[in-house]
């Protein structure tokens, strides 16, 4: 089945969070901050309100769970943020998830700079698919992505 073209007044940005980061707030806060995922969630809906848009946010710790999410974005979604937390350093079959999507606009967001920390944090097979990829701006990272799928969409729209 083909995508539809959506746009963000048709569908929702898909916002996906991987395996810990329910614990957003509490866990490793000198690394990750203080604001939760709820906090997150009301950012990434306030973003997106103002580009006329919702998110349909959701987190998971299950690698087959966000497969089937990502699934369902494909064709019902105009757009997906993705914070694969630590299936960005192992999972093909996200990546290969994501390369089912044709011409969805996907931007990839880490919280903390994974540049700046452990080697096995440097590779990511998500961004081997991402259109950007954000790392290091702390929670606003999850803003600019909702951003960037919102530009993506509007250059569509405009070519
Ligand atoms: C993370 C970075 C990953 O390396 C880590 O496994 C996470 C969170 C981030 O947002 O900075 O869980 O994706």
């Amino acid at each position: 089945m083909t995508r539809p073209a959506h746009s963000l007044a048709t569908a929702p940005i898909m916002v996906l969070n991987g395996p810990n980061l329910n614990l957003l707030g509490l866990r490793q806060p000198e690394i990750y901050g203080r604001a939760t995922l709820a906090d997150v969630e009301d950012l990434c809906v306030r973003t997106a309100a103002g580009h006329g848009g919702t998110v349909d946010f959701r987190q998971s710790n299950h690698e087959g769970e966000l497969v089937d999410w990502i699934h369902e974005a494909r064709l019902g979604h105009a757009g997906i943020v993705i914070n694969p937390a630590a299936y960005s350093h192992t999972s093909v079959a996200l990546l290969d998830a994501l390369n089912a999507c044709d011409g969805l606009p996907i931007v990839e967001v880490h919280i903390s700079n994974v540049h700046r920390r452990e080697a096995f944090r440097h590779h990511s097979y998500v961004s081997l698919r991402a259109d950007g990829v954000i790392a290091g701006c702390g929670v606003q990272g999850y803003a600019f992505g909702v951003e960037h799928v919102a530009a993506l969409l509007a250059e569509r729209a405009d070519g």
